[in-house]
């Protein structure tokens, strides 16, 4: 085998190893089925099936950047691919962007009902912090900054009120600065949480904090003018959610203020600038790039 062979073998046992890690924590994570309140439990489940595991994922590269025991890992992996769960159960609600399709099947409000899929975010959400606050490891200090760090980047200076000005937003005819701001709340604010989540497990260098607060930030902003060019030109089949919705809402993106093509440059800059970003780890932030570059070349 050539070298590009084996570190294409490399790539794909590391990402099935993290990936079979990443299950089985979640797994043990979330509360068993038919337990007390069966239907909500059975929901919950239901909303952390599927998806890519990208946040959980870029938990466990930025780990190897800094070469942390995976055990350390586990906890804030599992916390925010739960709060992701939980953002996707809301942002499909009716009262939110009203989509019946998510992971390739019947949403959350659709499979069960809306007040289930309102509790099941709620329930999820908590659960995130439960984990942190549970977890045998890291230490109790590092699991606090993790908690601080997932609650901001979920909360209203984050997730949620980047999801408000979403909404807000549209119809509206946005500036690039404001698109910007937006994105960097909805999407941006939780991906580049996963990097400091794990830099929160150890002693990392304000250096080695800040490479990884620009590389999710750079790459947090591109992963949400990408969903924005696929939801253009890709199907529905293929991304597992309805495709065309963002038109058909009028919903302020980076697609429909600056065109298809220029949007898609736009990603492709900062792409660039969250692969230059890890220069400062050299090899050792392998996993990362090699993430980066699944997810530049994604087409769902
Ligand atoms: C979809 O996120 C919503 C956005 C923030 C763009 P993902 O594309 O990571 O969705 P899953 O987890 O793979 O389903
Ligand atoms: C969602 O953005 C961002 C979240 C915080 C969930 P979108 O509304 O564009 O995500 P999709 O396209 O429904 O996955
Ligand atoms: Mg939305
Ligand atoms: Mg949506
Ligand atoms: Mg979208």
């Amino acid at each position: 085998m050539d070298d590009a062979a084996t570190s294409g073998c490399d790539r794909m046992a590391w990402r099935a190893a993290q990936l079979a890690r990443l299950h089985a924590a979640l797994e043990s994570a979330l509360p068993a089925l038919d337990t007390y309140p069966a239907r909500l439990h059975a929901a919950m489940r239901y909303a952390c099936e599927g998806g890519k595991r990208l946040r959980g994922l870029l938990v466990y590269a930025a780990g190897e950047a800094l070469a942390l025991d995976t055990r350390q890992l586990d906890a804030p992996a599992v916390a925010v691919e739960l709060i992701h769960a939980y953002s996707l159960v809301h942002d499909d609600l009716p009262a939110m962007d009203d989509d019946d399709l998510r992971r390739g099947r019947a949403t959350v409000h659709k499979a069960f009902d809306e007040a289930t899929a309102i509790l099941t975010g709620d329930a999820l959400q908590t659960l995130a912090f439960t984990v942190l606050a549970e977890a045998a490891e890291p230490a109790p200090a590092a699991r606090l900054a993790m908690t601080q760090l997932l609650a901001a980047a979920s909360g209203s200076r984050g997730m949620a009120g980047g999801q408000q000005a979403d909404l807000e937003a549209e119809g509206q005819s946005l500036s690039l600065a404001a698109l910007q701001t937006l994105h960097a709340h909805k999407t941006g604010a939780l991906i580049r949480c996963c990097g400091l989540l794990a830099a929160a497990a150890t002693n990392a260098s304000p250096a080695q904090r800040q490479a990884l607060s620009d590389f999710g930030e750079a790459l947090g902003l591109a992963y949400q003018i990408q969903d924005d060019v696929l939801d253009v030109t890709a199907s529905s089949a293929t991304l597992g959610k309805t495709a065309g919705k963002d038109v058909a809402a009028e919903k302020s993106t980076y697609v429909r203020l600056l065109g298809l093509e220029p949007a898609r440059q736009a990603a492709a800059r900062l792409f660039a600038r969250a692969e230059a970003s890890l220069a400062l780890f050299g090899p050792q932030a392998q996993a990362l790039r090699d993430l980066l570059g699944t997810i530049q070349h994604r087409n769902a």
